[in-house]
């Protein structure tokens, strides 16, 4: 006898992107406490707490510049923003963000960069910051491979990437 199984395959929920706003903290919180100590310090390059200090969750989701929210299902995935980096000598972004780890390596990363660079640009940005632990192995990569002419300054356990606008559209995927 040849036994048929039936396997039910559920498609992944539509993943969403929107801005971020003061109401966000609370669930930006919940997925930020639920990430791995080396995330969190990646992102932050400190301990952040858990649950992070409402202080640091306002500037999250209301930075000088602007905050983005990924979701899934209502659950929030990841975050990204931009601020401006004061007495900078040109107006200079600095772009930051986290993917909760069981949605990384599927691009979400580069589409809430791409999404808040293009926002900075709009604002007036001529260059990006990106500010990466020199153990960040992969974002080392991302940064070095995608913008080849990117300067990097060394700044204790820092490497602090300085991204001209126009380069970054020309090589962004
Ligand atoms: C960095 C981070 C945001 C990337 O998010 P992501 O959704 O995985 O990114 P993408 O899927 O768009 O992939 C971007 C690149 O990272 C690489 N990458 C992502 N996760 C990786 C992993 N676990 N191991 C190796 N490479 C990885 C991808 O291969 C891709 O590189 P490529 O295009 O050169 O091949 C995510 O890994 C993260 O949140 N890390 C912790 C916080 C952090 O480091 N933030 C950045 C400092 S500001």
């Amino acid at each position: 006898m040849i036994q048929t199984q039936v396997v039910v395959v559920e498609a992944p929920a539509e993943l969403v992107l929107r801005r971020a706003g003061d109401a966000d903290a609370e669930s930006l919180s919940g997925m930020l406490t639920s990430q791995p100590d080396l995330s969190l310090y990646m992102r932050f390059q400190t301990a952040i707490g858990r649950p992070p200090r409402p202080a640091l969750l306002q500037q999250l989701v209301s930075p000088n510049g602007a905050a983005w929210i990924a979701e899934r299902d209502c659950q929030v995935i990841g975050h990204a923003m931009w601020a401006w980096v004061k007495g900078a000598t040109v107006p200079t972004a600095e772009l930051a963000l986290i993917v909760a780890d069981p949605e990384q390596r599927r691009g979400l990363g580069v589409q809430l960069l791409t999404e808040a660079a293009h926002h900075a640009l709009a604002a007036g940005a001529d260059q990006f910051l990106v500010m990466v632990s020199a153990m960040n192995d992969r974002v080392l990569r991302m940064v070095r491979r995608r913008w080849p002419t990117a300067t990097a300054e060394r700044e204790g356990a820092l490497l602090n990437f300085t991204i001209p606008a126009a380069d970054f559209f020309a090589t962004v995927n």
